[in-house]
């Protein structure tokens, strides 16, 4: 499973990077506003700087909801570096976008996605990577991870090629759940992956080991 760090924070993007279990990074236009990236041109570069931290895949969201807009959006991304993947909402114009994007050989994720059938219009139009988000559903009392075994179910079926990309995780859970349904990524905050580290009896055995060792030298 490909890990995606869910942030625009640069700090964080190079945390994970560091740890060098990183595959890509997905933005949206909230987590730039929350790093208080604004205006056109200093999203664009903001977009750029993720680009040259890390070596995957970098998702870009268009702004536009209409099909020209988007096309138009979308290009211009693409067009900033060969790891940017146009990022495109689950809308009317944005199913016939992917479709051009595909054409075109412009690689997209498929975004706000919460329902299978949503995802099999997504594979369809021959989305890249499909994007359900599965910590807004588990919000409102219906299981994210349920959807995500859907979507595998339907895909596997037919060979779809699209990435089912687990988003909106929130926890390290999530993260084990999603692979053990096949989510081929996942993307989350860096406390989701940090988080996999983390058991107490590494910790005490780690201490027993050094303690020994110290005794015998
Ligand atoms: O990847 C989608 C994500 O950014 C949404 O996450 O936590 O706002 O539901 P969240």
């Amino acid at each position: 499973m490909k890990f995606f760090i869910d942030t625009a924070n640069l700090d964080q993007i190079k945390e994970a990077q560091d740890l060098g279990v990183l595959d890509g990074v997905t933005t949206n236009p909230s987590l730039m506003a929350k790093e208080g990236i604004t205006g056109r041109n200093n999203i664009l570069k903001h977009y750029v700087d993720i680009c040259n931290i890390v070596d995957g895949d970098v998702s870009a969201e268009v702004i536009a909801t209409d099909f020209e807009g988007m096309v138009k959006e979308g290009e211009e991304l693409a067009e900033l570096h060969p790891q940017i993947v146009v990022k495109v909402p689950m809308i009317k114009e944005g199913v016939k976008a992917i479709k051009y994007f595909t054409d075109h050989g412009i690689r997209t994720n498929c975004t706000l996605v919460f329902s299978a059938g949503q995802a099999l219009l997504a594979a369809k139009a021959g989305a890249t990577y499909v994007s359900p988000f599965i910590g807004r559903l588990d919000d409102i009392s219906t299981d994210g991870l349920e959807l995500i075994a859907d979507i595998r179910l339907i895909y596997d079926n037919y060979g779809f090629e699209t990435q089912i990309l687990a988003a909106s995780v929130r926890h390290t859970m999530h993260v084990i759940n999603c692979a053990k349904i096949g989510a081929d990524v996942m993307t989350g905050p860096l406390s989701s992956i940090e988080g996999l580290l983390k058991h107490p009896l590494t910790d005490i055995g780690l201490k027993q080991f050094l303690e020994d060792y110290k005794k015998g030298n």
